[in-house]
C-alpha cells in the first residue's frame, strides 16, 4: 500500500465540509471589508523567503521544502503569504493602480515541523494584506475583523493578545539591552537559543522551554524602548481597539516567528487548542516592500490557520444530504429510472441512484443510512401503470403518484422544507 506523506493529510469529504464553511465565510466577511482575492503560484524562489522572513529564522533556517528544478533554479514551496503577496505587488506594480492595495489568499503552504495536534507539514491559511496604509486605524479595524470572523464561525474563546516589535530605529537599542541581560546567563537556555543569541536573540524570548522562560523572566520588556512614534502608534491602536469594543490583552514577550514585522504584532490564542494554540496571527511590516525592491510602502496582514480553526467549530451537522433517492426493481425500470434522476437533477433537486441488484430492503436500508428525505420506487406494476411510489421517509408516509407528476410534486416538498 502506498501511503500518505507524513505531515500531508487527506481532507476527507466531512472535514472538507468544515474547510469549506471556514473558507466561505471568510470570504464574506473579507469582500465586506473591501479586499480582492489573489492567486498566487506554490512556489516560488528560494531568495524571496530568505530576504522576506529572514534568513536566521526558523522557517528559513530549517522548515522549507526546497528543491532545484531541472534548469537548476533554487525553489521553495511557500510557507506563507505574505512575501509573495509583496512579490506580486512590487513585480505588477500594483501600486499605480491605486496607492492602497487589499488583497487575500488561501491556499496550502509548507513547513517541515514536527506534527502533532494542529500542526501538519502541509496546513492551509487563508490570509489578508493591505499594502499602502500607515494608520493606526487600519491595525485596529484589521483586528476588529478578525475578532469579527471568529464570532461568525461561532468560535467565541479565542484570545487576542498585541505588542509592538518597533521599528529599525529602537528596535536595535532593545535588542542590545536584551543581550546584556542574557550575559552570563547562556547556560541556563537550550542550543537553539544559545544559537539564537548571536542570530536572533529577540527569539529567546518566546521559547517554550521552561528553562529558557525562566531565564527570561525577568527581561527587560519592548515596551521601554520603544521611539516616539512606535509608542504613539501602539497608544492610538489600543484607543481604537478600545473604541471599535475589540477585546484584547497585551503580550510583551510576543515576537513571531518571522523577521518582516515592525511595531503592531498579534497573535489569536484558543487553549482549547492545546501545544499549537494561536489560530490566526500577523502584524505590521513597513520595511518589507522596500526590502524587496520595491517602493516604500507600509503594509499590515495577518493569517488564519484553517486546521486550527476546524478544530474550533462546533461539530454541527454540516452534511450535504441527498434529497431523493431512487430505487428501481427490474430491468427495464432501472432505464426509467436513469432518466427520472435526470430530470429531478435538472431541477436542482439533488438525487441518488441506488445501483445494484439489490433486494427492496437492502436499497431501504442504504436510503435510512444516506439520510434522504424522499425515496421515489419504480417496479415493473408501476412502470405498466405509468406511477411512481414516493415514500416520505420523515413521515413514513408512502404513496402512488403520476410519473408526469414526479418532478413537480418533489419540487414543491423540495422547496417546502426550505433544503
Ligand atoms: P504565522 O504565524 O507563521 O504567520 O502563521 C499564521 C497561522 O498559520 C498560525 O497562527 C497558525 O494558525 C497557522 N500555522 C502556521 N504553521 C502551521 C502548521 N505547521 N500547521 C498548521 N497551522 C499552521 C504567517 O504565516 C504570516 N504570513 C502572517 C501574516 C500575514 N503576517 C502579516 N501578514
Amino acid at each position: 500500500m502506498i501511503t500518505s506523506v507524513k505531515g500531508f493529510n487527506d481532507i476527507l469529504p466531512d472535514q472538507a465540509l468544515k474547510y469549506r464553511k471556514v473558507e466561505e465565510e471568510a470570504r464574506a466577511v473579507l469582500e465586506a471589508f473591501g479586499f480582492s482575492e489573489i492567486r498566487l503560484p506554490i512556489a516560488e524562489r528560494l531568495e524571496l523567503f530568505q530576504r522576506g522572513i529572514g534568513a536566521s529564522t526558523d522557517i528559513v533556517e530549517k522548515e522549507m521544502y526546497t528543491f532545484q528544478d531541472r534548469k537548476g533554479t533554487l525553489l521553495a514551496l511557500r510557507p506563507e503569504g505574505t512575501a509573495p503577496v509583496v512579490r506580486a505587488y512590487i513585480e505588477h506594480g500594483l501600486y499605480h493602480r491605486d496607492p492602497v492595495a487589499k488583497l487575500y489568499y488561501m491556499g496550502p503552504m509548507f513547513r517541515y515541523e514536527r506534527p502533532q495536534k494542529g500542526r501538519t507539514r502541509q496546513f492551509y491559511q487563508i490570509g489578508a494584506e493591505v499594502l499602502g496604509v500607515e494608520d493606526p486605524r487600519l491595525d485596529a479595524e484589521i483586528l476588529d475583523m478578525v475578532t469579527l470572523l471568529f464570532d461568525r464561525l461561532g468560535i467565541e474563546d479565542v484570545e487576542l493578545f498585541i505588542n509592538s516589535l518597533g521599528c529599525e530605529v529602537c528596535r536595535p537599542s532593545y535588542r542590545q539591552a536584551l543581550l546584556e541581560y542574557l550575559k552570563g546567563k547562556e547556560e541556563g537556555l537550550c542550543r537553539d537559543c544559545k544559537r539564537r543569541l548571536g542570530t536572533n536573540p529577540l527569539r529567546v524570548l518566546d521559547c517554550k522551554v521552561e528553562g529558557c522562560r525562566e531565564v527570561t523572566a525577568r527581561a527587560p520588556e519592548i515596551m521601554g524602548f520603544l521611539c516616539n512614534p512606535c509608542r504613539e502608534h501602539f497608544e492610538e491602536v489600543k484607543g481604537h481597539l478600545a473604541l471599535l469594543g475589540v477585546p484584547y490583552g497585551i503580550d510583551p514577550r510576543m515576537v513571531r516567528g518571522l523577521d518582516y514585522y515592525t511595531k503592531t504584532a498579534f497573535e489569536m490564542i484558543c487553549k482549547r487548542l492545546g501545544a499549537q494554540n494561536a489560530v490566526a496571527a500577523g502584524g505590521r511590516y513597513d520595511r518589507l516592500v522596500k526590502d524587496l525592491g520595491g517602493p516604500d510602502t507600509p503594509g499590515f496582514g495577518f493569517a488564519i490557520g484553517v486546521e486550527r480553526t476546524v478544530l474550533l467549530l462546533k461539530d454541527r451537522e454540516e452534511e450535504i444530504l441527498p434529497e431523493a433517492y431512487i430505487i428501481s426493481l427490474g430491468r427495464e425500470a432501472s432505464s426509467e429510472s436513469l432518466r427520472l434522476l435526470k430530470e429531478l437533477r435538472m431541477e436542482g433537486i439533488r438525487t441518488e441512484l441506488s445501483y445494484g441488484e439489490r433486494s427492496l430492503k437492502a436499497h431501504m436500508r442504504r436510503a435510512n443510512k444516506l439520510g434522504v428525505a424522499h425515496v421515489l420506487i419504480i417496479g415493473e406494476e408501476e412502470l405498466k401503470k405509468g406511477t411512481v411510489v414516493l415514500k416520505d421517509m420523515e413521515k413514513g408516509i408512502q404513496e402512488e403518484i403520476r410519473r408526469d407528476r414526479v418532478v413537480s410534486i418533489l419540487k414543491g416538498r423540495v422547496e417546502a422544507v426550505g433544503v
